[in-house]
């Protein structure tokens, strides 16, 4: 059942110390929380030999993002001479530490390699697109496995827009002299190739001034709708998010481009935020424009824990002392959280009252039932997971029992209430938790759940209910394949070890409804029993004798077990098997193994 627990709950340990980290506040949240670090790129000395540097960018952070030791100037500073040592030195540091790595960038018009520029002047389009190819091959290749993201193209569009799709500036990739694609046929190509490179990366479009609906926004969400339509390799888009006190989106219009590019099934990294300030000649900043920087800093990463398609906070430096900010942009400075001596600012108190407070978001689709995953309505007694109430536990609380002998309804700070009803709790982690239907909502047409975590409630939703939604357990713990079913002497029925037909095997299953006699919510079931409504069973499409149906004695009430006999001449092989309860079928796909 908790096999879809994201490695990235991986990150998400901390040990606790006395002020709350960012990092901790982010792992109850389920949100990867990063900063752009920097090793010892263009021969300056290695900054994660600074002990504060180091300490913060591991004990604030679970992600990281090399700010420049992945760039083309660096990773191929001659051509087909790749050079990786600064950015395995930030890939180690991050591995050693528990955390993420978003890879940063393999195709942009800046900070390019002194060779390029002029190759480009003589090369060909097919040229172009070799030394393309060869890049993003090499340099994905290189990191695979150890990059969980990456911004494939930086920054391809016009800026100020022109309003005429594609909207894309001018570079060597696009058009000077391009690589031999058309409109969007570059960057189409680039996610190609780092699709092919590492197929299980996330690959982002990342660019500035598309926080806020505008022409920017509407010629990237013309391309990646486009890109979604045919099935180009795209998995996000990053926002980079870099602000100063006189311009930033709407809190509206920010969640509506999330939105909107959540629909289309995409997710929205923040990649850069900065908020920068005018600075004295010390470098510090008024103490109102620090309150106004955090203001800004908890507005973003509300809108951000308020919609499920943003799923990555990064802010563009471990301190003041290394933000870019001061170099570009003469008079201003102050703009991360963390000031020149790694303290924090207003603004990490801001981001960690968000993150304390922000109302977990409870969709009611995202109700399903544990076994195979679907939702839509629930059943007394079913064991239904729910995913995205994103402010919990930051790792793993399993069944805990109560001075009963029976499942916990409080685990680790969580509840989950059915008609206020707190409901036994299976497992709990920030963005996922497994619950119990009370057996309570028998006999109702609806309920309503609400999700709460250290006493902040999510809002509430109304769900149908129904006498019975059956889902068969997967070894996979995805409601497919080969059933979680044993043989007759216990062991797992495997491909390896089928069962004979004419002999029985032992299946288990969720939302059967009531059970005969009444049961106890998170109680085990004392031993054999029945189920209140009708239970039949197929293989291959055969009705299959049913031997028992009921509660899984010493399971918690709730799994269903059904001992059927295989129907003799069933054919040897993996054959599909439905469990039926009063006529409602059970997923397909589901299989047991026969000899
Ligand atoms: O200090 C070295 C110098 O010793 C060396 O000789 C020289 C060779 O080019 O490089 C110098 O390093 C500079 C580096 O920052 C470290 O400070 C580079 O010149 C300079 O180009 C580089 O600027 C980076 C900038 O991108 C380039 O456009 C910034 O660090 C980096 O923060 C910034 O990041 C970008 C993102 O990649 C994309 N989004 C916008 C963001 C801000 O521009």
């Amino acid at each position: 059942m908790l096999a879809r627990l994201t490695a990235l709950s991986l990150v998400f340990a901390f040990c606790g110390s006395a002020q709350t980290t960012l990092r901790q506040a982010a792992a109850q949240r389920a949100l990867p929380i990063g900063a752009a670090a920097d090793a010892d790129e263009y021969g300056q000395a290695n900054k994660l030999n600074i002990p504060a540097y180091a300490t913060t960018l591991s004990t604030q952070f679970s992600m990281l993002e090399p700010e420049n030791a992945m760039k083309w100037d660096v990773t191929q500073p001659g051509q087909n001479t790749f050079n990786f040592e600064p950015a395995d030195k930030l890939v180690a540091f991050a591995q050693a530490n528990h955390m993420v790595v978003r890879g940063h960038n393999l195709c942009w018009h800046s900070q390019l390699p002194a060779w390029l520029g002029p190759y480009a002047q003589t090369a060909t389009p097919a040229q172009m697109s070799t030394v393309l190819q060869n890049h993003i091959n090499t340099v994905v290749g290189h990191f695979q496995g150890q990059v969980f993201a990456w911004d494939v193209v930086n920054e391809p569009f016009n800026d100020p827009a022109t309003g005429v799709l594609p909207d894309l500036r001018n570079s060597i990739w696009y058009n000077q002299p391009g690589i031999g694609q058309s409109g969007t046929g570059y960057i189409e190509q680039a996610l190609r190739w780092a699709h092919a490179a590492d197929p299980n990366a996330l690959l982002f479009i990342n660019d500035y001034n598309l926080e806020a609906p505008g022409a920017k926004f509407n010629a990237l969400y013309a391309m990646v709708k486009d890109f979604v339509s045919r099935g180009v390799p795209i998995n996000g888009v990053g926002f980079e998010m870099h602000l100063t006190l006189g311009s930033y989106p709407s809190s509206t219009g920010l969640a509506q481009n999330i939105q909107a590019l959540y629909a289309l099934g995409l997710q929205v990294h923040i990649t850069e935020m900065d908020v920068r300030l005018q600075v004295d000649s010390n470098g510090n900043a008024s103490a109102a424009d620090l309150q106004s920087q955090a203001a800004q800093y908890q507005r973003i990463m509300t809108v951000c824990l308020q919609n499920p398609g943003c799923t990555a906070f990064q802010v563009w430096g471990v301190s003041d002392g290394n933000s870019w900010i001061p170099g570009s942009f003469p008079g201003f400075g102050a703009a991360l959280p963390f000031d020149v001596n790694y303290q924090p600012k207003p603004a990490f108190n801001s981001l960690i009252s968000a993150m304390q407070t922000v109302t977990p978001t409870l969709n009611s689709a995202n109700i399903v039932n544990a076994a195979n995953y679907k939702g839509g309505s629930v059943a007394p007694g079913e064991l239904v997971t729910i995913f995205g109430a994103n402010f919990g536990p930051p790792s793993l609380a399993g069944a805990q029992l109560d001075s009963n002998g029976r499942v916990a309804s409080t685990l680790s700070g969580t509840q989950v209430l059915f008609d206020g009803t707190p409901a036994p709790l299976i497992y709990s982690l920030a963005g996922q938790v497994s619950a119990v239907v009370p057996y309570e909502v028998a006999g109702k047409t609806q309920t309503v759940v609400q999700y709460v975590y250290n006493n902040v409630q999510s809002n509430t939703v109304t769900v149908p209910v129904v006498p019975a939604v059956p889902g068969i357990f997967s070894q996979n713990s995805l409601g497919t394949g080969p059933g979680s079913m044993l043989n007759p002497d216990n062991t797992l029925n495997t491909a390896q070890n089928p069962i004979a037909a004419g002999s029985y095997v032992q299946i288990f299953a969720t939302g059967a409804g009531t059970i005969a006699g009444g049961a106890v919510d998170g109680a085990p079931a004392p031993g054999a029993g029945a189920q209140t409504l009708t239970v039949t069973a197929t293989v291959n499409g055969v009705n299959a004798p049913i031997l028992y149906a009921g509660p899984a004695p010493g399971e918690v009430n709730g799994v269903l077990q059904v001992d059927l006999t295989i129907p003799s001449g069933t054919p040897s092989g993996p054959q599909a098997v439905v469990v039926l309860v009063n006529g409602v079928a059970s997923q397909g796909g589901v299989t047991v193994a026969v000899k």
